[in-house]
């Protein structure tokens, strides 16, 4: 079993996102001890994003020594993902959507013929079987009242991942971030414990 864990937040030991994702991989090895986990720190440690010297080496065929540098990251990060039964995202909304850094990590994970395909049917993903869990901190409120349709954060994230095959993923908001301590400390109680409900189905524990 191995778990990938990947970080986005640019604040550092004060992200929600972090602390979030921690308790998720805590529960995840609680239930799976014998796991691997790698981590990625997008915000902290972030992945260039392609430029007309490097897109190649992502979206076509590498030619120079910067579209192989490219690709050779691209490779890494798909064989991380490849390896990964289970994926663990913290994704704070920022403008809207997902921080930079996460699309960067996206931009170099969807490749055409290695992550995903165009046959007769159409896209076809070619990372099936995975499982992921998704942390979304958020400052304000989306998942209900006139802000819903404004979330460009979640059904991106959801189409980004189920575009590759990975169908199978949990969101976990902690909404309300910003409405003062009280709306906060209730939405990160709810966060942490929907994430102890999730983790043991997610590890592949859960009784039936
Ligand atoms: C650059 C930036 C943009 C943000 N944009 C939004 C936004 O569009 N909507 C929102 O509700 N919150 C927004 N926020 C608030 C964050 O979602 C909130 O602070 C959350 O806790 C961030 O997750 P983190 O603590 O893991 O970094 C933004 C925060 C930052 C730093």
């Amino acid at each position: 079993m191995n778990i990938l864990a990947i970080n986005s937040s640019v604040s550092g030991d004060a992200s929600v996102s972090r602390a979030l994702v921690a308790e998720a991989v805590q529960h995840l090895l609680e239930a799976n001890p014998d796991a691997a986990l790698t981590y990625r720190d997008l915000g902290d440690d972030p992945i260039a994003h392609l430029t007309s010297a490097t897109v190649s080496g992502v979206r076509a065929v590498a030619e120079t020594p910067e579209e192989f540098g490219t690709k050779a990251l691209s490779d890494e990060l798909i064989e991380e993902l490849r390896a990964a039964d289970i994926l663990v995202i913290g994704a704070p909304m920022y403008n809207f959507s997902i921080p930079t850094s996460l699309r960067a990590w996206f931009d170099h994970v969807l490749r055409p013929r290695v992550t995903f395909a165009y046959g007769a049917e159409g896209p076809e993903g070619l990372l099936p079987g995975k499982r992921a869990l998704v942390i979304e901190p958020r400052g304000g409120l989306y998942s209900e009242g006139p802000n819903a349709v404004i979330d460009f954060q979640e059904p991106y994230l959801k189409q980004l991942l189920g575009f590759i095959g990975i169908t199978d993923v949990t969101f976990v908001r902690a909404e309300r971030l910003g409405y003062g301590d009280e709306a906060r400390a209730a939405a990160l109680e709810i966060a942490r414990s929907q994430i102890a409900d999730v983790a043991p189905r997610i590890a592949g524990t859960a009784r039936p």
